[in-house]
């Protein structure tokens, strides 16, 4: 063993000196909508405790913004409406993209970067529909792209899957990550409110996208999910490749047989690894009530990820809003001012995967997918439909684990008859459907809608 090296007293002198403060890190903000609103409203307000934790001052040295009218205060700050001047600011070091879309962000951020900015964005799109070409941008030019507020808003899932959950092999996770549909899934179930009813009281109280079918749809929630896969299994982004079915087609029928049989409709976004391709899909799914994420309500947003190490973990917390996503927005800004000056290989690699690597991006075909299937078939009340309907199912090699049949209601002839399902390839449940759906004694389309243990 080596001798402990000496400190002289020059060397200690230098260790015990007060560092000299490090500059501001100067930042410009694109974009003043509600999350540029609230982003410049809570680095005022926590201005000396984000100044004390990033180890320098954080600096809004312009913003450009193309509109007016933004909820706060800009007396003091250089705004102009011309957003491409910010991109080119010598003075900027850090460009914060919130102006949303993908057309006009692109062009901003690939600007930026060209300029040897870094980025912090909140722009799920962005990331999802063209983070494969931001990456490798950012790479050569040896910036870096945060983009924490991209996924659940407030929630700090992108740290938590990148950083925290860095040793697990993870297996699987599931997310509420629409606060929208989660709002009209839950008006639906307590309220006993309508679907449409209850998306426009979403769209009254903001939550909803300019788009509400990204919302109800399943886009928003398909874009987060592939930022989340490509993070969890080191996978390029694949957004056209989630297989994406939206809560317009959920009745209030439908959430009240889930509750009798136990489960909540829940909205979610779900990636899994298996050894033949990795899962993307964006569905309504009946979850046993029993678990914690079925408890979500409201707007809120919860991403459950299981671990090989961990297990289970679950984050819950705001999905959107102004302030929340400005709390995921200021800390990528603080992130990438405690590395100004490191060298790209010492920060935390922001893609899931190095650019141009495509290992492991194979996404499993949804016919190769296997589900437990909830069905609600409309039956005339006749002897034989039962016996007709198991056949059927059973020829696929699906078997039926529960059911429920009522009396039919005074005066009709037709009767829900719902089941739900062992777990079945979704080709062999489609074909039984199929099938079903061709019974003289059953009317209309099988309402179908998968089933998840999460556990
Ligand atoms: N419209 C989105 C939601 C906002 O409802 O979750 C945040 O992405």
């Amino acid at each position: 063993m080596s001798a402990p090296v000496q400190e002289t007293t020059e060397q200690a002198a230098q260790r015990q000196k007060p560092q000299s403060p490090r500059r501001a890190v100067r930042i410009g903000i694109c974009g003043l909508g509600t999350v540029g609103s609230g982003t410049v409203n809570v680095l005022a307000r926590n201005a000396e405790q984000i100044a004390a934790r990033c180890g320098r001052a954080v600096e809004i040295v312009q913003i450009g913004a193309r509109r007016d009218n933004p909820a706060c205060d800009t007396s003091a700050l250089n705004v102009t409406r011309e957003i491409f001047d910010v991109a080119a600011n010598p003075e900027v070091d850090i460009l914060v993209e919130l102006v949303g879309g993908t057309t006009v962000a692109r062009e901003l951020v690939l600007a930026a970067i060209a300029n040897g900015k870094h980025i912090v964005t909140a722009n799920k799109a962005l990331i999802a529909e063209h983070g494969n070409e931001l990456f490798a941008a950012a790479t050569e030019m040896g910036v870096t792209i945060a983009y924490e507020a991209a996924v659940a808003g407030g929630i700090p899932i992108i740290k938590s899957l990148r950083e925290g959950l860095v040793g697990n092999r993870i297996q699987w996770l599931a997310g509420i990550i629409n606060g929208t549909g989660n709002y009209i899934l839950t008006e639906m179930r307590d309220k006993g409110r309508s679907f449409a009813e209850a998306l426009a009281q979403a769209q009254q109280l903001g939550y909803a996208e300019a788009d509400p079918t990204f919302d109800v749809e399943g886009i928003d929630a398909a874009h987060k999910l592939v930022i989340m896969a490509s993070l969890a299994f080191g996978i390029p982004l694949a957004f056209d490749k989630v297989y994406t079915e939206g809560i317009s087609g959920i009745s209030s029928e439908d959430i009240r047989y889930a509750d009798e049989l136990g489960y909540r409709i829940k909205h979610l976004g779900i990636a899994r690894r298996t050894e033949q391709g990795v899962e993307l899909r964006v569905h309504p799914t009946l979850i046993p009530q029993r678990r914690l994420i079925a408890n979500v309500n409201g707007v809120m947003n919860a991403v459950l990820v299981n671990g090989d190490a961990v297990g289970p973990t679950l984050y819950y917390g705001a999905g959107a809003g102004a302030e929340a996503t400005a709390s995921a927005v200021i800390a990528d800004i603080v992130d990438v001012a405690r590395t100004l000056e490191a060298f790209p290989d010492q920060r935390v690699p922001a893609a899931g995967v190095a650019p141009g690597n495509q290992n492991g991006a194979s996404v499993l075909p949804m016919d190769e997918v296997v589900t437990s299937y909830y069905l609600r078939i409309s039956a005339q009340d006749k002897p034989g439909v039962m016996s007709q309907v198991a056949k059927i199912c059973s020829d696929q090699g699906i078997s039926i684990e529960a059911l429920i049949q009522h009396e039919p209601a005074e005066g009709k002839a037709l009767v829900p008859v719902v089941i739900l399902t062992s777990r079945a390839k979704e080709a062999r449940l489609r074909e039984a459907v199929a099938q079903i759906e061709t019974l003289d004694t059953v009317e209309g389309e099988v309402v179908r809608i998968r089933v998840e243990p999460l556990g």
